[in-house]
């Protein structure tokens, strides 16, 4: 049976990279973002639907509640990104309070409100998955915080959802070139620096987070739930 599945920041990058490997397998996929014209292309290329939303507003989450299926199988909670990337540095306690504020909103509010937003249309034996990211665990900054607090929130959230039978996990990614995350400040010293901590001496690639979501939303992972699974080539082990 096709399942419907919602994968928010869809339209580039590792959420693309998801929809498109949902899509292959025959699901009816969703995609959502800010940018109109990158969904478009996307969706049009994936063969996927797309909706315009941004996350962190409630109005705009009311208005994609309109546009998305009675029942909802998998929740990829993907969009996101560290918002100090190519900001200006703060100025004084208001600049900063602003900073980690956009970085909480763009990295934690967004998986927060969409799972409040669709928990009552997910099915028994459905899925929620978020990306977190290395830095949770690296420390950095605001944006580590950030994915820190989506991976701590996501424990309750798995025995609120539990009870339905819904999984909820984060996949924790390590670097993963070939994505608009970085913008235009990776330098070749950077890029070389993350291959060289990793143990399989490359970058990640998107379609590596998209198996790791695939298996969580999988028949086969319905006893995993409440976890941080980290794929970053061995770049960061929690053991
Ligand atoms: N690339 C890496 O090395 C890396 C490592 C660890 C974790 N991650 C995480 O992986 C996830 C995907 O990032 P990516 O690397 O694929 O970078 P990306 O290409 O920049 O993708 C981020 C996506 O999220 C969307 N988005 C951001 N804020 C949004 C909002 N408020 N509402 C709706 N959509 C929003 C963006 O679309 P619009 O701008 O059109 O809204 C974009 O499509 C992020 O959560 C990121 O923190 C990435």
């Amino acid at each position: 049976m096709t399942r419907h599945i919602l994968v928010t920041g869809g339209g580039t990058g590792i959420g693309r990279a998801i929809a498109a490997a949902f899509a292959e397998q025959g699901e009816t996929v969703v995609i959502t973002g800010r940018r109109e014209a990158v969904l478009k292309q996307a969706a049009g290329e994936l063969g996927v639907e797309y909706a315009v939303c941004d996350h962190t507003s409630p109005d705009s989450l009311a208005a994609l509640a309109e546009r998305l299926p009675a029942s909802l199988d998998v929740l990829v909670n993907n969009a996101g990104g560290n918002t100090d990337i190519g900001a200006a540095e703060p100025e004084g306690l208001a600049g900063t309070a602003a900073a980690w504020r956009r970085q909480f909103d763009t990295n934690l509010l967004t998986a927060v409100l969409t799972t409040e937003l669709v928990s009552g249309r997910l099915a028994p034996g459905g899925a929620v998955v978020h990306v977190g990211s290395i830095a949770a665990d690296k420390g950095n900054g605001s944006y580590g915080a950030a994915k820190a607090a989506l991976a701590s929130w996501n424990v309750g959230l798995a025995r609120t959802l539990g009870a339905r039978g819904i999984t909820a996990n984060v996949v924790s990614p390590g670097y993963v070139a070939e994505t608009e995350f970085f913008g235009d400040i990776m330098t070749e010293e950077g890029h070389a620096a993350r291959v060289a901590a990793t143990a399989v001496g490359r970058p990640g690639e998107p379609a590596d987070i998209a198996g790791t979501v695939l298996y969580l939303a999988s028949p086969g992972a319905r006893y995993l739930t409440g976890q941080t699974v980290n794929v970053n080539g061995g770049a960061w082990s929690s053991r």
